[in-house]
Parts: C-alpha cells; structure tokens; sequence
C-alpha cells in the first residue's frame, strides 16, 4: 500500500516549468542555438548545468566557452527566471493539486519533495504550501540528477518509507525514469509518458481515488 508521496514541482505543482523553458529560450537565443519543441521537452527535469549543455550541444556550440563562461550563461539564465518566478501566488497552483495536497494531508500521507531546482524553496514560499511537505531533497546533495533514480531514492529515504510504499509525480520523461529506476510507483502528468504507471492528461484529474483505480 502507498504510504507516501514525492513530488516534483515544476510542470506538477506549479505552471512553472513554462518559466524555465521561456528563459532557457532567451539563452539559446543568445548562443545561437535554435530553439525546437523537441529541445525544450528534453530540458525538462534536468539540472541546470545540465540543461545549459544540451542547448550548447545542440547548436554545436560544447566547446565555445570555457567552464567560467558556462557559469555565467546559468547565473544569466536563473536571474531571468527568478524574475519570472517573483511573479507567482497561490492562484499559480495548477488546477486540482492544492486539493490534492490537502486530501494527502487529511488522510495522514508522507509528502516530499523531489525537483532538481534549486530554486524549489523559494516557488514553494510564493506559492504558499512549503507546510504540507516534511522535506525537500537538497538537489546539491546528489551525485546524479534525473534521469538517474538518487532524487527519488533520497525523497522515500527523508519519508523513511521502503520503495514500494512511495509514488512520484511527474511531468517529464526523465523524471518517470528516475522514479521508475528507484522501484516507486510512477505517475505521469502530460502526454508522452508512455513508461508512467499511472497516467493523467492534465494535474485536475489527479486524486487518491483515481490513482487507485489505475493502479487496480
Ligand atoms: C527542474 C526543471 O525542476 O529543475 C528544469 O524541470 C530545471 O527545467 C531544473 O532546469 C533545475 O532548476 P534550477 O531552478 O535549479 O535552475
Ligand atoms: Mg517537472
């Protein structure tokens, strides 16, 4: 039986993974990649420093700038995005998951949470619902980011749960992976997660019940 849930925040809990892609846009722009749907759907849960190497990559453009210069394009690119994300409030929930968090919370669930942003803390505080969760995996602490299962390994070690007891949520390819690889139960928000558990088109139809009868 479930008894705890880990939680990947951008594109599951918030709008924000719109936020990245808009501001990783700017910097591809800059270093003359060019930006493709397929390019920004491939960022999505990867870290930054990993991000910024695939939109290198992708242009050709690995071995224009020295590891200095790569920092600084990242520093670039989180101070476009923090602004974007100053904007955020609780109306930026997406749409079913503050219920969803509160039947989590009402029915005694373990809740963490498992972003590779470190940026997470902060979007939780504009968002308001940094309460509901007992801890948040410090992405700086891990040797692998997502598709790698440490992220969801360390969220059910915080929940102190064993593997088969805890589900993730996410909205990526390399997130489904990385909870997958971690022996949880996978749930896929979005099209495309053809390797998720438990699949929903859109965050308004998540809920115990729901996961449950996919579950069987
Ligand atoms: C993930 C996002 O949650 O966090 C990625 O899906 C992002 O798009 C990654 O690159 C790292 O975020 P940050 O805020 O530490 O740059
Ligand atoms: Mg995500």
């Amino acid at each position: 039986d479930l008894k705890g849930f880990a939680f990947d925040l951008d594109g599951v809990i918030a709008d924000t993974a719109r936020f990245h892609g808009q501001a990783w846009h700017q910097l591809a722009d800059k270093v003359g990649t060019k930006w493709t749907p397929e390019l920004a759907d491939g960022l999505k849960g990867v870290s930054r420093m990993d991000s910024l190497e695939k939109i290198l990559k992708a242009g050709g453009h690995e071995n224009d700038y020295t590891d200095e210069q790569k920092l600084a394009l990242a520093s670039e690119k989180n101070d476009n995005y923090l602004k974007l994300v100053a904007t955020l409030t609780p109306a930026d929930i997406l749409p079913g998951m503050k219920d969803f968090l509160d039947e989590l919370k009402a029915k005694g669930y373990h809740m963490v949470l498992a972003s590779a942003s470190k940026n997470a803390p902060k979007v939780l505080k504009y968002l308001q619902i940094t309460d509901y969760f007992e801890g948040i995996v410090n992405p700086a602490s891990l040797k692998h980011g997502k598709p790698d299962p440490e992220i969801y390994s360390a969220a059910a070690k915080l929940m102190k749960l064993p593997a088969n007891q805890v589900a993730g949520l996410e909205d990526a390819q390399a997130g489904i992976q990385s909870i997958n690889g971690a022996g949880e139960v996978s749930i896929g928000i979005g099209a495309d997660l053809k390797d998720a558990d438990v699949k929903f088109n859109d965050t308004s139809e998540v809920s115990l019940a729901a996961i449950k009868e996919q579950l069987g």
